[in-house]
C-alpha cells in the first residue's frame, strides 16, 4: 500500500490568521484559571442528551444470579448509542465510586478487581466519557493506580467546561458546600449554560449543601457508603434545583435533555406531570410481570409469553420521551433509565466484558499457582468444614433431598458460564469459603464444589468426630443464614417461606 501525500499550496495568508488566533487564544489560556474552551457558536440550538452513571462499583454486568437482574455497562452504552443514533448530542458523565466495590482487597481479590477497575475504564472510554468525579472507591488501590487509567476527572472543589455542539457545559465535582460554590463560580465565570454538579455525599447532604450556592443546575450524589441496598432505587427531589440519586452499581442511568430555546438560565420542567406518571405505572407493571416470571413451574409457553411481554413493556419504558413543554426558554428534563435484562447491550462494550472475562480467569488461576495457598487449620477446638462427602456416610437419606436442589448444581453452574476461577463467584457457590477446611485458592476446589450441607449448619469436624444432635454448630438453620447468600441484588425474589420448602422434604427435615 502507498501513502499519498497531498500537497496544500502555501497559503500564507491562513497560516498566519491561525497562528495569530493560537496565539491570542494560548495568551488568554494562560491568564485564565483552566484553558479556554474553543470557539463557539452562541447560538446554537442543538438538543443535548446528557448521560450520568453513579456508584457503579466494579459492575460491569451483573452476577446472573437470578432471572432479569438490572444492570451492565452494554445496556447503559447501548441507551447512548440510541441517543446518538436519533441525532441527539450525546455526554456521558460518571459521578464516582465507579472503579472498586470495596476497601480492604486480599493480593489475590486486587488482582482481580483491578483488572475489573480496568474493564470499566476501557467501557466507559468507549463509551465516550466526557468527564467523572472521583470518590474514596475509585482509590481503593491508590490514586496512582486510579489515574494511571487515564479517564478524565475533574478535581474535587474544581469545574470544568466541556465545549459540545456549540455550547458549554459546566461540570462541578465536589464533597462539599465550599467545593460545590467554588466549583460552581468557576466553571459559571468560564461561561457555562448549564452546570451539572457531581456531588460526593448523600441525598441530604447534596441538599443541604446546596444552601447559599448558587449557579448548579442539578445535582447527582454519589459515593454514599450504605447506599447498596435493595431500596436504593433511583430518587429525584424536586427543588428550586433537583437532585437526583442513580441506583448502584450500574442498575440505573440518568438521563438529562437540555432544549436551548432562548437564553438565560435553565428551567426545570417537571411539568410533564402525565410522562412521570406513565413511567411509574409502567415501573409497577415491569415488576409485576417479573414476579410472576421468577415463580416456580411454569410451562416453557408462559415464560416465553411472559417474557415477550416484558421485554415491550421495557423497551417502551426505556423510550418515555419527556415532552418538552412551553418553548422559548432553555430547558431540560430529567428521568432515570432503569436498565432491565431485556434491554440491548452495546457489542463495543460487550467486548470489553469478553476481553475481561477470559483475561481474569487466567490472571487468577496463574496468581493460585504462583502464590496461592491452602486455608489455615483450625485453632484448638474449632470446627473445621469437611465438605458433603463427611456427611454422606451417615446422613445418606437426606441427599436424595439434597441432589434435586440447585445447591448441588452452584459449582457446574458456574463453570457453566466459565466464571468458576473468579473470587468474586465461588463466595457464594463452594462450601467454607476462606475457612479452616474450605476453600482458600481458585484452583483447589475438590469436595467443596457445591453450596454444601455446611453452609446452611456449619462447619462439621467436631460433630464428625463426635456424631450427636449437639454437636452441630446450627440444627435447624435460620432465615439469616440464607440471607447470607440469597441477598436483595441477587435473588431479588427470595422469600423464606417459599424458598425453604424447595430445600427440605422426606429425608431432610423428619417433620415433613
Ligand atoms: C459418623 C456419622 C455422622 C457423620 C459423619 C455426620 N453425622 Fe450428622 N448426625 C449423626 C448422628 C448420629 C446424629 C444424631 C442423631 C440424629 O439426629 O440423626 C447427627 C445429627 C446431625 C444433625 C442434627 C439433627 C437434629 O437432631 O436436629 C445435623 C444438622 C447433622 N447431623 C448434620 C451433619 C452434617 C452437615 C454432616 C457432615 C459435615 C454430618 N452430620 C456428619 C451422625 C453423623
Ligand atoms: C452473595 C452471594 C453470591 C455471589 C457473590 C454470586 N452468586 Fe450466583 N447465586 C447466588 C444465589 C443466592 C443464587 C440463587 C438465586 C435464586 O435462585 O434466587 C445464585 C445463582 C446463580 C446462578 C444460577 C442461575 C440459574 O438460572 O439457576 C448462576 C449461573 C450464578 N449464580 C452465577 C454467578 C456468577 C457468575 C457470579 C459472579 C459474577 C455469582 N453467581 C456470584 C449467590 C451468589
Ligand atoms: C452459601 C450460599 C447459600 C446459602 C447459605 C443458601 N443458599 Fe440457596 N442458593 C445458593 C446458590 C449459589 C444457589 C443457586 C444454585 C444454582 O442453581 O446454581 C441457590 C439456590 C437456592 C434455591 C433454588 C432456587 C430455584 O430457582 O429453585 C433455593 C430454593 C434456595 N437456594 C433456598 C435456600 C434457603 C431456604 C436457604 C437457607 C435455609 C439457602 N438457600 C441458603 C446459595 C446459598
Ligand atoms: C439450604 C440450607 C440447608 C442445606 C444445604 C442443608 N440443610 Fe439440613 N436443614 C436445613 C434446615 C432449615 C433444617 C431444619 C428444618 C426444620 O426442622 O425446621 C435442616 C434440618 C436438617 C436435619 C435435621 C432434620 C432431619 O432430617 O433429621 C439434618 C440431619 C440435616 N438437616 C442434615 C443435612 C445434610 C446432611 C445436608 C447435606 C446433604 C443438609 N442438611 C443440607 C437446611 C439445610
Amino acid at each position: 500500500m502507498t501513502h499519498v501525500r497531498r500537497k496544500f499550496p502555501p497559503r500564507r495568508w491562513l497560516s498566519l490568521a491561525v497562528a495569530a488566533l493560537l496565539l491570542g487564544w494560548c495568551v488568554k489560556s494562560a491568564l485564565a484559571p483552566r484553558p479556554a474552551v474553543p470557539a463557539q457558536d452562541a447560538g446554537s440550538t442543538t438538543p443535548l442528551a446528557l448521560f450520568v452513571t453513579a456508584d457503579l462499583q466494579g459492575q460491569l454486568l451483573p452476577c446472573g444470579c437470578s432471572e432479569g437482574m438490572r444492570g451492565g455497562l452494554g445496556r447503559a452504552a447501548a441507551q447512548l448509542a440510541r441517543a446518538r443514533a436519533a441525532g441527539l448530542s450525546v455526554v456521558y458523565l460518571d459521578a464516582g465510586d465507579a472503579l472498586f466495590a470495596r476497601a480492604g482487597l486480599q493480593p489475590d481479590e486486587a488482582v482481580e478487581d483491578e483488572r475489573k477497575a480496568k474493564a470499566v475504564a476501557e467501557a466507559m472510554r468507549a463509551m465516550g466519557l466526557a468527564a467523572r468525579a472521583t470518590g474514596p472507591l475509585d482509590d481503593v488501590q491508590g490514586a496512582a493506580f486510579r489515574t494511571s487509567l487515564g479517564l478524565p476527572e475533574v478535581p474535587d472543589g474544581t469545574g470544568r467546561v466541556l465545549a459540545v455542539a456549540g455550547h458549554r457545559l459546566g461540570v462541578v465535582a465536589a464533597h462539599s458546600a465550599k467545593g460545590l460554590g467554588e466549583g460552581a463560580a468557576q466553571v459559571r465565570a468560564e461561561g457555562a449554560d448549564f452546570v451539572v454538579a457531581l456531588y460526593g455525599g448523600s441525598l441530604e447532604a447534596a441538599l443541604g449543601a446546596l444552601r447559599g450556592v448558587d449557579g448548579v443546575d442539578l445535582v447527582v450524589t454519589a459515593q454514599e457508603a450504605a447506599v447498596v441496598t435493595v431500596d436504593d432505587d433511583s430518587r429525584l427531589v424536586k427543588g428550586a434545583v433537583p437532585v437526583a440519586r442513580v441506583q448502584s452499581r450500574g442498575r440505573a442511568l440518568l438521563r438529562l435533555d437540555l432544549r436551548f430555546d432562548g437564553s438565560g438560565r435553565f428551567q426545570f420542567l417537571s411539568s410533564s406531570q402525565d410522562v412521570e406518571r406513565e413511567a411509574a405505572t409502567q415501573d409497577e407493571r415491569i415488576a409485576l410481570l417479573k414476579r410472576e416470571l421468577a415463580l416456580p413451574g411454569q410451562s416453557a409457553e408462559r415464560k416465553r409469553v411472559l417474557s415477550e411481554r416484558l421485554a415491550t413493556l421495557v423497551d417502551k419504558r426505556a423510550a418515555l420521551a419527556p415532552a418538552p413543554t412551553a418553548s422559548g426558554t432553555n430547558g431540560f428534563t430529567v428521568r432515570f433509565i432503569p436498565l432491565e435484562a431485556t434491554l440491548p447491550s452495546d457489542p463495543a462494550v460487550d467486548r470489553v466484558v469478553e476481553e475481561f472475562d477470559a483475561d481474569v480467569s487466567k490472571l487468577n488461576l496463574a496468581w493460585a499457582k504462583a502464590h496461592g495457598q491452602d486455608c489455615a487449620a483450625p485453632k484448638p477446638g474449632e470446627a473445621a468444614y469437611l465438605g458433603n462427602a463427611a456427611c454422606e456416610k451417615c446422613h445418606a437419606a437426606t441427599f436424595d433431598v439434597y441432589r434435586k436442589t440447585g445447591h448441588a448444581r452452584a459449582y457446574r453452574e458456574l463453570e457453566h458460564v466459565h466464571k468458576q476461577y473468579r473470587l468474586e463467584c465461588v463466595a457464594c457457590h463452594v462450601v467454607g469459603i476462606q475457612q479452616p477446611g474450605g476453600v482458600c485458592r481458585v484452583d483447589r476446589v475438590a469436595g467443596r464444589d457445591a453450596v454444601g450441607c455446611e453452609n446452611c449448619h456449619g462447619p462439621g469436624s467436631l460433630h464428625a468426630a463426635l456424631p450427636n444432635d449437639q454437636s452441630m454448630p446450627r440444627n435447624a438453620p435460620t432465615r439469616a443464614v440464607c440471607l447470607g447468600c440469597h441477598t436483595p441484588e441477587n435473588s431479588p425474589h427470595f422469600d423464606y417461606a417459599v424458598y425453604l420448602p424447595r430445600v427440605l422434604g422426606p429425608g431432610h427435615d423428619a417433620k415433613r
